[in-house]
């Protein structure tokens, strides 16, 4: 049976304490929560050293679309049971401990146990603009392999989504990534007259 992935926020601690932000889809298998994070990858760092991380369930785009244009300072407050930040946006966090690992020179396999849950605010419904700002996302995190006219043609439909259904933050978070889109094009352009 095929897992299903969730898009969520992992929030991990830095060796100074601080917090380091960043998106990661993972999965539920037994109760456990797995993350896969392709190397070299801060987060991994973090979670083998600390042992531990934070999943925010937040439907607050932009910290999506910020990790992939460099904003990435987001307010946080500690968590309960572990030493960690939860994103304030969060309507949901899950504190999380580190049972297995499962090495890989590519993309290791962490496996954490749940040690403690809260939910902060009700999930509010789907919303088209929200899953076209991560879908935009995706594509914005892999346009070194895609071609442009790919992404353009993506891109022209979902901004439907954005135009009818988009609130501030996914308007904003949108703007973000179609000005990295932008600079990619440019630089395209540029490679081709040199
Ligand atoms: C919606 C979404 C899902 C992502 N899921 C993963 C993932 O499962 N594994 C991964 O390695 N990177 C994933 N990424 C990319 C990471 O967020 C990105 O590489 C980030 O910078 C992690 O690197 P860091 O730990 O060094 O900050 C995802 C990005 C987005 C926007």
């Amino acid at each position: 049976m095929t897992e299903m992935i969730y898009e969520t926020v992992i929030t991990t601690l830095n060796s100074d304490g601080t917090a380091h932000i960043a998106p990661f889809g993972v999965r539920e298998r037994d109760g456990h929560i797995i993350v896969a994070p392709f190397r070299p990858s801060a987060s991994l760092d973090n979670m083998l050293r600390a042992r531990c991380a934070v999943i925010n369930l937040t439907d607050d785009v932009r910290i999506f679309a910020g990790a992939l244009t460099g904003r990435r300072d987001w307010p946080t407050f500690p968590a309960t049971r572990i030493a960690g930040h939860v994103l304030e946006s969060a309507l949901a966090h899950r504190e999380l401990e580190l049972i297995a690992v499962k090495d890989d020179n590519t993309r290791p396999e962490l496996t954490f146990r749940v040690a403690h849950e809260i939910t902060h605010r009700p999930f509010r419904g789907f919303n088209r603009a929200q899953a076209a700002v991560l879908e935009a996302a995706v594509l914005v995190s892999r346009l070194h392999m895609l071609p442009p006219e790919k992404v353009a043609a993506e891109i022209a439909y979902l901004n439907i989504a954005i135009e009818k259904t988009a609130g501030e933050r996914e308007r904003q978070a949108w703007a973000w990534l179609m000005e990295r889109i932008e600079n990619h094009n440019a630089e395209l352009r540029g490679d081709n007259l040199a």
